[in-house]
């Protein structure tokens, strides 16, 4: 990942990124951060980039043009056409999924504005995306793109160690974290939950779900609305189940797994609430048990679904209509397989369409 970050201050960029895991990450080669002196590409002989405002009113504005050329000096190194950020607290407020998904960019311009803003007509000439970090406002993009390049980074590969590794976290399902401790197991009198030391893994597992829950119920009560429970199921052989599951714990710490081929749950079914995402992957070659289709004991209530093939596959789209008939709302359908190498990209997808469905609910029930 390659950022260029246009700034009146670029000590204030350099300072901040070469140290600790970003300097690491700079030296490994794993991303570089090109800044980008704004100043540079004054037209104005006592260089200066700004100018006061027409239609009068406090503070000053960046003009038009170092602006433009500064973006254009960056164009020109990448070499291509690339995302142009601005940073500004009238952006979209920058999220987890956000910032997974500017990881996927090879190169990111980042564009940092100070005093009142930048004149319009190049923003609406050159900007792609406009971020915010959150409700307040700095006095410059700088730490906002400080921030933006640290998230983004941790999901470059390489950037991050194994234990360091962001493939679990906080966030990822709309949780916050459960407490965490180490050693010594008494602390001035405190001991560490019993249930940490017992070695059984499960149960840690389940314990770890429920004080994310119960924790962000207290600190964080917003978030939970836009938490939701995986199940992965699968209809085939090995590859349909491996993929399911792989795909399942891309999306969720916390994913259910659900072998449709199971006599009991043909006999039983299961019922799917609105507050759940159902993964399913089949094999459509695969035979089909002659008391019906793997999928008639499925019932959803408005459950978002995703079908998948393990393998190439054609015919999903007509399958996705008989499951949307049970009560199931396809979010995505992957027709060409969804094998480990797809999963990251696959799950970004899923969360990202998961949100928008949510959106359209919402707005739905207004
Ligand atoms: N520039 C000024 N305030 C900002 C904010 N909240 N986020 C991003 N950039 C900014």
């Amino acid at each position: 990942m390659n950022y260029y970050v246009l700034t009146l201050f670029p000590e204030m960029i350099r300072q901040a990124v070469d140290t600790s895991i970003l300097g690491r990450a700079i030296r490994s080669g794993r991303i570089s951060v090109d800044t980008v002196n704004i100043r540079d590409f004054s037209v104005n002989k006592h260089n200066r980039v700004d100018d006061y405002p027409y239609g009068g009113g406090a503070g000053m504005v960046m003009e038009a043009e170092p602006v433009c050329r500064a973006v254009e000096a960056a164009e020109e190194r990448i070499g291509k056409k690339s995302r142009v950020v601005y940073l500004t607290p009238q952006g979209r407020v920058l999220n987890q999924t956000i910032v997974e998904e500017l990881a996927r960019e090879e190169n990111l311009i980042l564009l940092c504005g100070h005093y009142e803003g930048i004149d319009e007509r190049v923003l609406e000439q050159k900007v792609t995306d406009y971020l915010s970090i959150g409700d307040y406002v700095l006095t410059g993009g700088e730490l906002g793109a400080l921030v933006l390049i640290d998230a983004v980074s941790r999901f470059v590969p390489g950037v991050l160690s194994n234990e360091e590794s962001s493939q679990f976290e906080s966030l990822q399902d709309n949780l916050l974290e459960y407490p965490h401790y180490t050693r010594p197991e008494i602390w001035r009198g405190k001991c560490v939950p019993e249930i940490l030391l017992s070695g059984d893994h499960r149960k840690i597992e389940a314990w770890r779900y429920e004080k994310s829950v119960e924790r962000t119920r207290e600190r964080r009560p917003d978030l939970l609305q836009h938490s939701y429970h995986v199940t992965g199921c699968w209809f085939g052989g090995d590859i349909q189940r491996r993929a399911a599951c792989g795909l399942t714990d891309s999306v969720s710490r916390y994913g259910a797994y659900l072998d449709l081929d199971r006599k009991k749950l043909r006999k039983q079914g299961k019922v799917f609430g609105s507050r759940e995402l159902l993964i399913f992957v089949l094999d459509p070659g695969a035979e089909i048990p002659e008391d019906g289709q793997p999928w008639r004991n499925l019932q959803g209530r408005n459950t978002p679904l995703v079908l998948a093939a393990g393998e190439s596959a054609k015919g999903l789209p007509r399958m996705a209509e008989e499951l949307a008939a049970r009560g199931f709302a396809p979010i995505a359908v992957f027709e060409n397989g969804c094998g480990a190498e797809k999963q990251a990209e696959q799950a970004l997808e899923i969360r990202k369409k998961l949100e928008a469905f949510w959106r359209c609910q919402k707005e739905e029930s207004l």
